[in-house]
């Protein structure tokens, strides 16, 4: 099953498949920079996303993501986009796109 993903506020969107990509690599693939200074792993919350619809397409918070998050001083409402992979459509935002 596809999905796609829109990225706020500059439109852009990209169809990926469900639960195989992650968000981070689905917004690499709509041209869109995203952060990362961890290799991807999960450790330094740079790729942090609102996320404004669909949250129901991801998998629930691990309690790692949340302690990632919490030490590196994000907003806690914000998901790490290389460790969720969306299982439906969603629409996602970040203020320097
Ligand atoms: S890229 Fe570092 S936590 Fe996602």
């Amino acid at each position: 099953m596809r999905c796609r993903i829109r990225f706020l506020p500059s439109e852009r969107s990209v169809e990926i498949e469900a639960g195989e990509t992650t968000l981070l690599e689905a917004t690499r693939a709509a041209g869109l920079p995203i952060a990362s200074a961890c290799g991807e792993n999960g450790a330094c919350a740079r790729c942090g996303l609102e996320i404004v619809e669909g949250s129901a397409a991801l998998e629930p918070e691990s309690e790692r993501e949340r302690r990632i998050k919490e030490r590196n001083r994000i907003d806690p409402a914000l998901r790490l986009a290389c460790r969720v992979r969306p299982r439906g459509d969603l629409v996602v935002r970040a203020t320097y796109w």
